[in-house]
């Protein structure tokens, strides 16, 4: 089948991550279907419509994971969808912060509405036939109790038990989500591949996106205000550009034999570097003070699957360049 006659579905299709998977399926021909909660509104839409490709092969669709069949016109005709709709979810429905639940609210409010809305998408791919199921999760999933020296996708997996004693029901839900989803897929006949992303640089589709995270810590900077650092700290982050971590996703989806979890990330890189690397590209004064003490050792990873994908991650300067170089280009006015 070509691309120009293959539909995919991006679920979340206005979020940080599933919009620029909706760019860069448009970009390699295929025709999309993406989810929002309102197709109509038109703060999202119309940054989604001006894609290349957009006029002729996207289509949007209202859609709401509470509601499986609210996905079944989304998916009509598609050969692989992309789960892009799971975002952490940080408090409850009632605004108590998942910090501060017991396991019972914990459980409902935050890992079974993760877990339960993954399963209405997956249920409305099954009854579609859509045999193709990329889903987006996040390295939050992949912290054994006991730390590995270095990280690989069958070893760093998270334990859900343990992470509710330590009331993180934020991380649990992305475990229990992926261990809940592997077994649907098993049992649906469905190919399943599971992405590990971290912080995303690189252009953003909707200016939405820019408002928030590091994106909108390296605005400030670029504006000559402190990010969301006032003083280096010791530790590390990881970091991908966000058009390769779509492509890593278009990739899971083309390659008939991804299946299971991959990290979708470049690396992690001490923010005593990251500073380094960004004081050429911003004014002091966006800078923050400088560590006192030494860095701690980055987390390590095994990227031998990720690599298998044949998707070249852009290293973090260049990563870290284009985003600043494109936010002083003021892209959104
Ligand atoms: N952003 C990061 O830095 C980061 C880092 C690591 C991992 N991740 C992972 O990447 C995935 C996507 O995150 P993101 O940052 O792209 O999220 P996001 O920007 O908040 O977007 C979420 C998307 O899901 C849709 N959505 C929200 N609630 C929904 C619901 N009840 N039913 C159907 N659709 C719903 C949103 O649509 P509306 O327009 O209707 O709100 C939006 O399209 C998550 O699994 C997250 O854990 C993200």
């Amino acid at each position: 089948m070509s691309k120009q006659s293959t539909t995919l579905c991006v679920a979340g299709g206005s979020g940080l991550v599933g919009s620029n998977i909706v760019k860069t399926a448009l970009a390699a021909g295929y025709r999309v279907n993406a989810t929002l909660r309102d197709a109509g509104d038109e703060s999202k839409t119309r940054h989604l419509k001006a894609l290349p490709g957009a006029a002729d092969r996207l289509t949007l669709f209202s859609a709401d994971m509470s509601d499986s069949h609210s996905f079944d016109d989304a998916m009509a005709g598609v050969d692989g969808v992309f789960i892009a709709s799971l975002a952490p979810r940080y408090r409850g429905p009632d605004g108590t912060p998942a910090t501060k639940m017991d396991d019972a609210q914990g459980w409902r409010d935050i890992i079974r509405p993760t877990a339960d809305g993954c399963l209405a998408i997956m249920r409305a791919a099954a009854r579609a036939g859509t045999k193709n199921v990329v889903i987006c999760s996040s390295t939050s999933s992949t912290n054994p109790p006991e730390p590995i020296a270095v990280k690989n996708e069958r070893d760093a997996v998270s334990d859900p038990d343990e992470q509710m004693r330590r009331k993180k029901y934020t991380a649990a839900e992305k475990i229990v989500m992926e261990r809940e989803a592997q077994a649907f897929a098993d049992d649906n006949d469905q190919r399943l591949a599971i992405l590990l992303p971290t912080i995303m640089l690189g252009p953003t589709v909707l200016p939405q996106h820019l408002e928030r995270g590091f994106h909108a810590s390296l605005a400030a900077m670029v504006d000559g205000r402190k990010g969301q650092h006032d003083t280096v700290p010791s530790g590390s982050i990881s970091m991908a550009h966000l058009d390769d971590v779509a492509a890593l996703f278009l990739a899971a989806y083309e390659q008939q034999a991804a299946q299971g979890r991959y990290f979708a990330l470049y690396d992690s890189w001490p923010w005593v570097d990251i500073y380094q690397a960004l004081a050429p590209h911003v004014p002091d004064a966006g800078l923050p003070a400088p560590l006192t003490g030494a860095a701690e050792e980055p987390t390590r990873f095994d990227f031998t699957r990720r690599d298998s994908l044949g998707v070249t991650f852009r290293d973090i300067p260049t990563t870290l360049a284009q985003t600043v170089e494109w936010i002083k280009k003021r892209p959104f006015g």
